[in-house]
């Protein structure tokens, strides 16, 4: 049976004594999904899957779904987003410096996601870790009094607000892809629907503004969420190695990527993305 090791106070834990790349029993599987939803952030190493193994394994969560950047998912996998550096023969093997801002995946759709898999098929010597903070913990932290007015606002998500500053990617995005993503609306509070628990669902990558604010106080709002949520001493920062597999909890964290590392260094990840899809 999985061993789960918590790694964080707030969030995060370790699994050992499971190959992912083999069927997992009933009872294994009903241990690492009640861990996924107590701990967030879920990791094995020494994993080996092909991408049919990690697709079954995903499934079992949940539907998958497609990016949006269809020059970056895996051929003949669609359920597979590449987030690599690799260049091969002038052709890039996936989306380099994908996600390297605080986000929740795909929150800028109708319905989000539940959570990510991915499988670090190479990585570099030194940097390219993954950080990730609790926007349930989060959320507990905060005063009545703000718990309760934020639970009456709304916001507004759109794919293209993290595209449309210089500094988070370095190639573009075409405005046809943009295009198919119109801005959506969500809760700026959320119940996540297994542990009950409020998490914030706002995030720098995607939340455009809070409905019916200015500008100006909707700024000031996220701006002081934002760091509330990403304070140093909530954050877990994982380092990866080759093989690792990696899942977490999009209804109840945000996530982003460490640019740090060297060009030259492969960075080469498959990602699965598990839709959030409602019970009854
Ligand atoms: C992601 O945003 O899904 C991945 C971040 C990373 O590559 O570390």
């Amino acid at each position: 049976m999985p061993e789960i090791r918590p790694v964080t106070p707030v969030l995060g834990a370790e699994v050992a004594n499971v190959d992912l790349a083999k069927p997992l029993s009933n009872a294994a599987f009903d241990a690492i999904h009640d861990a996924f939803n107590r701990h967030s952030v879920l990791v094995f190493h020494d994993q080996a899957l092909t991408p049919e193994q990690h697709i079954e394994f995903s499934r079992r969560f949940g539907p998958l779904m497609v990016h949006v950047f269809a020059e970056d998912l895996l051929e003949g996998y669609p359920e597979i987003y590449r987030l690599s550096n690799v260049v091969v023969d002038g052709v890039r093997q996936g989306r380099p410096d994908a996600g390297q801002y605080w986000h929740s995946d795909l929150t800028y759709e109708e319905r989000p996601s539940l959570g990510s898999v991915m499988h670090a098929l190479e990585v570099p010597a030194v940097g390219g870790d993954t950080m990730f903070c609790s926007t349930a913990h989060a959320f507990e932290q905060l005063s009545p009094v703000m718990q309760k007015i934020l639970e009456g606002l709304t916001a507004i998500h759109e794919f293209g607000h993290a595209f449309g500053r210089s500094n988070t990617t370095s190639i573009g995005v075409a405005q046809e892809t943009l295009d198919r993503r119109p801005p959506v609306e969500h809760p700026v509070v959320r119940v996540h629907p297994a542990t009950g628990r409020k998490c914030l669902f706002v995030n720098p990558g995607f939340t455009v503004k809070i409905k019916g604010m200015s500008d100006a106080e909707s700024d000031l709002l996220l701006g002081f969420l934002y760091r509330h949520m990403t304070r140093p001493e909530w954050v877990l920062r994982h380092k990866w190695c080759k093989g690792d597999v990696v899942m977490w909890d999009n209804r109840a964290l945000l996530h982003s990527g460490v640019g740090d590392y060297d060009a030259s260094s492969p960075r080469h990840m498959h990602r699965t993305t598990i839709e959030d899809v409602p019970s009854g």
